[in-house]
């Protein structure tokens, strides 16, 4: 199966890729955590995402799942549900340099009625071969945009 030619710039992303990662944010305790990220490709101009955690102990963190478009040259879309009771929906671009691909979004948050209020989230993915860093941002709970989380992952 061809990928669609869309999605070329971002063909390095598919696989499983795991690696070490540690969170914050001004209004809790900072934690360290094994991420997991899969990218697949479903014969569509887009590619499923699904993002798993673990705590040190194994037990089961975070988990989210969605969708990456890249609908025209050089922009990227992330469309992404969260568990917590948001949807996310993410703007941005993609860039080639070399063998760096860089995809930079910021979102506009959906959140229910229950959800700890999430009002915009920024993500960046910086791919370079075998290695994936993400970086993750958040204005929520009443704080404007702040670090919440990082990881390092590998292609396993
Ligand atoms: C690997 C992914 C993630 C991990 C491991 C993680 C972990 C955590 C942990 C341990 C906490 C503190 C305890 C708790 O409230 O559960 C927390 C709080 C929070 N996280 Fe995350 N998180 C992740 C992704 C996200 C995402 C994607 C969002 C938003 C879309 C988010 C929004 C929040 C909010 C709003 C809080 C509450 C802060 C507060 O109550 O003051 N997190 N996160």
């Amino acid at each position: 199966m061809d990928i669609a030619p869309g999605l070329l710039p971002v063909a390095g992303l598919l696989g499983t890729w795991r690696g070490d990662a540690a969170g914050s944010y001004p209004t809790i305790e900072d934690f360290s955590y094994t991420d997991e990220v899969v990218f697949t490709d479903v014969g569509k101009p887009f590619l499923h995402y699904l993002q798993r955690s673990w705590g040190p102990t194994g037990a089961p963190m975070h988990t989210e799942t969605g969708y990456l478009r890249l609908p025209a040259p050089g922009t990227a879309e992330f469309v992404l549900a969260q568990p917590m009771g948001q949807t996310e929906l993410c703007e941005g671009t993609v860039t080639v340099e070399g063998h760096v691909v860089v995809l930079q979004m910021e979102s506009r948050v959906l959140n229910s009625a229950t959800a700890k209020h999430v009002v915009s989230t920024r993500r960046r993915y910086e791919l370079a071969g075998d290695r994936l860093v993400t970086t993750f941002a958040l204005a929520a709970v009443g704080r404007p945009m702040t670090h919440h989380l990082r990881s390092e992952l590998r292609r396993v």
